[in-house]
């Protein structure tokens, strides 16, 4: 069963007037009303205000305050969400406040729900505050009988939210594919099924969709991927979407994701704790199929090939071993010194394919490494490029959409790490110091000196304790931030 998805429109009623289950306003930490708080004060007979008086309302980023019943207004009940500061009140704040405000009222079933934030909208604002309660509106019990969340029937936003209503749709739903794509148990979820999933969205979109299986992976010489897949049953598949929105041949923005759709470690097995998580191993391949799909839902005039490379890492009997030599697409040759380092493995041969379609930029994602969250801890991605002014450019992008990230240097040192006596390179550095960066010089071999930029999504891209303003599991992050790069591409001749 897919979960439900609210219907999303827009109301020209006030905050007062609405018919509805419960009508969520939003307040600054300025406790200085806006249009809609302002109303339902004075419907109610100056409750917020009291409640302001009385400090249990303080307008702090994600405080939520339910007023139950109250008299003077149609709908059941109002939910204030604090939305902190109003000089900082951004696209991160506007999601996540809608968010948390959708999530908590998602705990019980629900007809209708209004959404009045604040009264400056802008369209970005509106979009993000559109999405996140689209996101708010879905959990990770999937296959619970008794469901925890209930996406209410409708959501009806303020007129000011209008010019964010259609792609906070469209980004709100492709984050929710990310995020339910992460959520799904690894033996429903294998290589084939991605690729099949990949296909209905590329059958919906109107995108050029191809597909490699195990013979045609072979046939392309793709020995690292290929190297990885050995220990499982399950064949390998490598994706490729192709959008053309830009009317020409310009070269395409090219967004490649690691898509490991179980990561056992393979014979270099993990331990028990660390593999219990590790369905979410192909969560940089669901952000760039959800990213596609908002990109050309959005008919954006870019040119964009998205890369999928699916395997699931297991230590079967024809497992890679430690010590084999591997031949990558592009002709290197690797040697394994650890098969749970098997994303660079992965990516290896999906960048180079990348590459040969002319990519003008790439964007990797992939949860490739612990040590990045060792470095920069749970919520932030690492990103490594071998080109500042990309790099810049994908930094900028994530900093407006409020994902954060933080760059890690990539000095030629680190690429010493790598070199291997026997082959060209190794899959592992030499200690654990660095570990993140070892694995980004890695793959920087592979991308032909390509403006590129990886992201490390190892810590953002699962939760195992819920947010305020998200259930635990998959987060879909990153999604926003691609389109965002996507809105604002400029190829290269
Ligand atoms: N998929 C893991 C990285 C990972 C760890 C993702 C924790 C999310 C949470 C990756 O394939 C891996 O196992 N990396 C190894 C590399 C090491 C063997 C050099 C790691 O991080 O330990
Ligand atoms: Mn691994
Ligand atoms: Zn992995």
């Amino acid at each position: 069963m897919p979960p439900v998805r609210p219907a999303v429109e827009i109301t020209s009623e006030s905050p007062t007037t609405l018919e509805a289950d419960c009508v969520v306003v939003g307040l600054f930490d300025d406790k200085q009303f806006d249009r809609p708080a302002a109303a339902m004060n004075a419907a109610t007979g100056g409750a917020l205000a009291r409640l302001i008086e009385g400090g249990d309302l303080s307008g702090k980023p994600l405080e939520l305050v339910p007023l139950l019943a109250p008299t003077g207004i149609r709908a059941a009940q109002v939910l204030v969400v604090g939305l902190g500061p109003r000089e900082n009140f951004d696209r991160g704040t506007a999601f996540r406040a809608a968010a948390a405000a959708i999530r908590q009222l998602a705990a019980r079933a629900r007809q209708t729900v209004g959404v009045y934030l604040a009264d400056l909208a802008p369209p970005d604002l509106a979009e993000s505050a559109v999405a996140g309660a689209l996101a708010g509106a879905q959990g990770q019990d999937l296959y619970r009988r008794e469901k925890k969340t209930f996406a209410p029937a409708r959501l009806l936003f303020a007129a000011n939210a209008e010019r964010g209503l259609q792609g906070g749709q469209v980004l709100g739903d492709a984050m929710n594919l990310c995020r339910r794509l992460v959520n799904e148990p690894p033996q429903e979820l294998y290589p084939e099924v991605f690729a099949d999933r990949a296909s209905a969205v590329a059958q919906e979109c109107g995108l050029t969709i191809e597909t490699w299986d195990q013979a045609r992976l072979e046939a392309e010489r793709c020995g690292a991927l290929l190297a990885v897949a050995r220990g499982s049953e399950r064949p390998p598949r490598l994706v490729m979407l192709r959008y053309r929105g830009a009317g020409n041949d310009a070269r395409p923005l090219a967004l490649v994701g690691k898509g490991v759709t179980f990561d056992s470690g393979g014979l270099s097995l993990k331990p028990s704790e660390s593999m219990l998580t590790m369905k979410m191993d192909m969560a940089g391949a669901a952000t760039v199929l959800a990213a596609v799909q908002a990109i050309a839902r959005l008919k954006l005039p870019v040119n964009v090939v998205g890369l999928m490379g699916l395997v699931e890492n297991m230590p079967g009997g024809r497992a890679m071993k430690l010590g084999d030599v591997l031949w990558a697409r592009n002709g290197r040759s690797i040697e394994v010194h650890n098969t749970d380092a098997e994303g660079r493995l992965v990516l290896a041969d999906v960048l180079s394919v990348a590459v040969e379609q002319r990519a003008g930029h790439i964007v990797d994602l992939a949860t490739l490494t612990g040590a990045c969250v060792v470095a920069l801890g749970p919520h932030v991605a690492g990103a490594m490029s071998n080109d500042q002014p990309w790099c810049d450019r994908v930094l900028a992008a994530a900093r407006r959409c409020g994902e954060p990230a933080w760059q890690l240097p990539m000095f030629a040192e680190y690429g010493e790490d790598i070199k291997s006596d026997v082959a060209d390179i190794k899959n592992v550095g030499k200690g654990r110091w660095g570990g993140a960066i070892a694995a980004a010089k890695f793959l920087e071999e592979f991308v032909a000196g390509t403006p590129w930029t990886h992201l490390d999504i190892a810590g953002p891209a699962f939760l195992e304790s819920p947010k305020p303003w998200l259930d635990a599991g998959g987060t879909g992050c990153f999604v926003r931030t691609l389109v965002e790069l996507a809105r604002n591409y400029q190829p290269v001749s």
